[in-house]
């Protein structure tokens, strides 16, 4: 039952030394230190005037650079009002610091149920646990979360931030289309945005050993893209060149990654790239992504598109459904792997 208390509250019960299970495998351990931190950013894109034609077609160019290249960027002036992200970070803190036996109710890893909180979502299956409490939204597109299925603790700041999200996904994946050269609506018609969507508030607490552990092992993202909001605090990277490169938060910033499934419909044009959350000993740090799934009906499959596809570009990957893909992300361990690399021809 003291699982049930997450990360947290191994803090709050005064943890000096953490326990086994979170420290990192030594050889990670060491190769950790061969990264060496840069002064590199990931690109910043100014959507301010996306309206304006002009303006939109050199956003799109930005887009597409740093798709190509970063497979992340940062997003200001997306039109989502900072007192909404500033609720939303907030909601998230008062959910995670609440009283336990509240929180308790929620623990689970039945992935069919729709709100539920716990440490570690691979708990069972990878070698090493991650410093990390998740409250986590399932969106099922038949079966949306309603308000009243919400914690109270951050019930309107949630519905408030996913109305916002909700469009902003798809100003996102309109111009990730056309940064693909595609018309702007060809990878919403595919359910990209509007499919299956999941939604997590993070809680990393202050942790008294940050260098033995992590917040979130290194991977990649399995989704069409996902959408992150992070605050002050930072430990967010990613690997870029074979360096680490630190994503700093901007206040009012969002950062957009590509995922696995994106990589693989535009045959390896935009890059799905690997990052990782660090903690720290100071305190606690919140972040908040949204995962876009696409479709997972069964009659849905994804592949490289046909679009994009010519004698000298054939198509790296065979087609398969989002569900087959998820359950093998989900049951892998979290150890850096290339699961694309079980889909290519
Ligand atoms: C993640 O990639 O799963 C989390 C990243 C973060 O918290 O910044
Ligand atoms: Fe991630």
């Amino acid at each position: 039952d003291d699982s049930k208390s997450g990360v947290k509250g191994l803090v709050d019960a005064g943890i000096l030394n953490i326990p086994g299970i979170f420290i990192r495998p030594p050889d990670e351990l060491s190769a950790k230190s061969t990264y060496s931190r840069t002064q590199l950013q990931v690109p910043v894109i100014d959507f301010q005037g996306i309206e304006n034609s002009d303006r939109r077609k050199q956003i799109v160019a930005q887009v597409q650079q740093a798709s190509e290249h970063w497979g992340f960027f940062q997003v200001v002036n997306h039109g989502i009002p900072l007192s909404v992200l500033e609720g939303m970070i907030d909601g998230v803190r008062l959910f995670h610091e609440q009283d336990l036996e509240t929180k308790k109710q929620l623990y689970s890893f039945d992935a069919k149920k729709k709100v539920r909180f716990f440490s570690n979502y691979d708990l069972y299956q990878s070698r090493t646990a991650n410093w990390i409490d998740t409250l986590l939204l399932t969106m099922f597109p038949s079966d949306p979360v309603t308000a009243d299925e919400l914690p109270k603790t951050c019930r309107s700041t949630t519905m408030e931030y996913l109305k916002h999200l909700s469009e902003l996904g798809d100003t996102v994946i309109e111009l990730l289309s056309e940064a693909l050269g595609l018309k702007a609506d060809h990878l919403k018609a595919m359910d990209c945005s509007k499919g299956y969507k999941s939604f997590a508030g993070h809680y990393y607490p202050p942790c008294p050993q940050p260098e033995l552990t992590k917040g979130v092992s290194e991977h990649s993202d399995s989704t069409f893209f996902t959408i992150l909001l992070q605050d002050r605090i930072g430990g967010l990277q990613i690997l870029h060149e074979d360096q680490w490169a630190d994503v700093e938060p901007i206040a009012g910033g969002l950062v957009v990654n590509i995922g696995d499934m994106l990589q693989i419909v535009s045959n390896d044009k935009f890059k799905s790239v690997i990052h990782r959350a660090l903690v720290n000993s100071v305190e606690a740090r919140i972040s908040v992504p949204c995962f876009f799934h696409g479709s997972t009906a069964p009659s849905i499959k994804y592949a490289p598109l046909e679009d994009l596809l010519s004698e000298e570009n054939p198509p790296i990957y065979k087609s398969f459904q989002v569900s087959d893909y998820m359950e093998k992300f989900f049951s892998k361990p979290l150890d850096g792997e290339e699961l694309r690399d079980l889909f290519k021809i």
